[in-house]
């Protein structure tokens, strides 16, 4: 007979443990461990057979010049940004992962790309085991598949007679769909196939007879295997749907996308393996009270990482921010603008900053958007260049529209925020500030310079304070820019704001 092993695994991180515990020991959530119970010899045939991970359609031997490179072609979502933080599109046979919180809007954009495929006359299957099918058509029709969209309406009505913040705001957003005829409408639903399951297997077996060209899975924590004896959500469970899917994806060519939830600390759920097996994976991210979404790629077997798709949520779904730095920078809050580099583009971005006397012995740092350690030491450079002390000032830094800056490029235009608040300086400053900051004040050459100054001259800037290294070392002539070209933070602090 066979032996029953009981393991206990975790429903917030996917921790597994033989024993029963109050506290997760890896995520540290109270009450989450839940007990499973399987089949200790069929589960070992069953890996030997059926569950070998990171299974190929082909396992022919081959030496390197016998294999045909093929170009990748890539299938359009019709949304610029989806397509760019993907690499181009969607790869035929891929497997992409799209983490995120609650209700960032998960579903809400993979229906639009479903959408976006139907429009293109392609068959999409949308596999809903979380939500039911009459839901998901709820979500349709906000989407605006027989809705006129407002901004929809903006780009089709005359130009000529939009004001002048309509007209700005038509070419900086594009319409997630436009005004179809119910001919057109019902076409775009016929090439939709919804399917509520979660059992994998039966998910398997439709996706093989129906051929889709896109078959989207919401989500995996919510698939699960009868063969297996634990809950869906558990390791097992997303371990063997998403090996199934992988397989299915590799030996159809069919390109699937799989919604996977995350845990309290931001970590996809599950066990770690699921991100290794996809191809790629995505992270979608808000800040919160912002209508803003990112989409950042956390890896990516066919593109670029760290790229990012910047969107706006509105009533009738996500738009594309064409322009996001214009978008950033619609309201300007007297800080210092960088030029920052994401992926592969740049995007300007204002960095605020607060300095405030206090009667506190220790006086509070707060940063939003850049890291807290390196605003303590630009302080302390700051402090030692300038002769300003610090010591008894309150310095909060925040950077406009939500994004992480996780470069040192951003240093000299934290410092010349700071330095302008203490000393409470109001005129606007139409500059763009790049560069890192050494201990000893020099500032030191970033990487990507040009895509930043492109940026800047798009934007309308006419003056650039860069690193002086940088500036020796560009290749290319830009017009109608002043660049300057700066050695020392102080030389930067003494352009700007006067010699003291
Ligand atoms: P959803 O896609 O369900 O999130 P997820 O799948 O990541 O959990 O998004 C839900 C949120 O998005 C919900 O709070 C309402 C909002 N939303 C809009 O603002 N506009 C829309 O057109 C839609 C469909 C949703
Ligand atoms: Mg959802």
């Amino acid at each position: 007979m066979a032996k029953t092993k009981t393991i206990f695994y975790c429903t917030e991180c996917g921790y597994e443990t033989s024993t029963y515990l109050g506290r997760c020991s890896s995520c540290g959530a109270w009450d989450s461990l839940k007990e499973a119970r399987f089949d200790k010899v069929k589960s070992k045939s069953k890996l030997d057979k059926d569950t070998g991970l990171f299974l190929r359609a082909e396992s022919e031997l081959l030496t390197l010049d016998q294999i045909k490179e093929d170009e990748i072609s890539r299938l359009d979502t019709l949304s610029p940004e989806f397509n760019r933080v993907l690499g181009g599109g969607i790869v035929p046979g891929s497997l992409t992962l799209l983490g995120g919180q609650p209700g960032v809007g998960k579903s809400t954009l993979l229906l639009q790309v479903a959408l976006n495929f139907a429009k293109q006359n392609q068959q999409v299957l949308y596999i809903s085991a979380e939500e039911s099918s009459k839901q998901l058509k709820i979500r349709a029709t906000r989407l605006g598949l027989a809705m006129k969209s407002p901004i929809a309406a903006l780009h089709s009505s005359s130009q000529s007679s939009l004001t002048e913040s309509q007209l700005r705001y038509a070419q900086t957003r594009k319409p997630c769909s436009e005004r179809f005829d119910d001919k057109t409408v019902s076409d775009i639903q016929e090439k939709i196939l919804v399917y509520p399951e979660s059992d994998i297997r039966a998910i398997i077996d439709v996706i093989e007879s129906k051929e889709p060209q896109l078959v989207i899975v919401d989500s995996i924590q919510a698939l699960y295997n009868p063969d297996i004896d634990s809950v869906p959500g558990a390791p097992s469970q997303i371990k063997d749907s998403a090996t199934k899917l992988m397989r299915t994806a590799k030996s159809t060519n069919i390109p699937i996308i799989i919604v996977g939830h995350i845990n309290k600390d931001g970590d996809l759920a599950g066990p770690k393996i699921l991100e290794h097996m996809v191809d790629t994976v995505l992270q979608f991210e808000s800040k919160q009270d912002s209508s803003l979404r990112f989409i950042r790629s956390i890896k990516n077997r066919f593109g670029n990482t760290n790229e990012i798709a910047v969107y706006e949520m509105q009533q009738e779904g996500l738009k594309d921010l064409l322009n996001p730095s214009q978008v950033f920078l619609e309201q300007k809050s007297g800080g210092v603008i960088f030029a920052s580099k994401e992926g592969r583009r740049s995007l300007l971005l204002e960095i605020q900053a607060l300095a405030l006397n206090t009667n506190y012995h220790n006086p509070r740092r707060l940063a939003n958007g850049v890291d807290l350690g390196r605003v303590h030491q630009i302080l302390a450079i700051l402090e030692k260049q300038s002769k300003i002390s610090f010591a008894s000032v309150d310095v909060y830094v925040n950077v406009v529209g939500g994004i992480d800056l996780g470069e040192t490029a951003s240093d000299l235009a934290v410092a010349l925020a700071i330095y302008k608040s203490a000393l409470n300086y109001t005129q606007n400053l139409d500059i763009v500030a790049i560069g890192e900051i050494g201990l000893s004040g020099e500032i030191r050459s970033v990487t990507d310079i040009e895509a930043r100054i492109n940026e800047a001259v798009k934007l309308g800037f006419k003056k650039i304070l860069l690193p002086a290294k940088n500036l020796k070392n560009l290749n290319k002539k830009f017009e109608g820019i002043e660049l300057v070209g700066i050695d020392k933070l102080i030389e930067a602090i003494d352009r700007v704001f006067g010699k003291k």
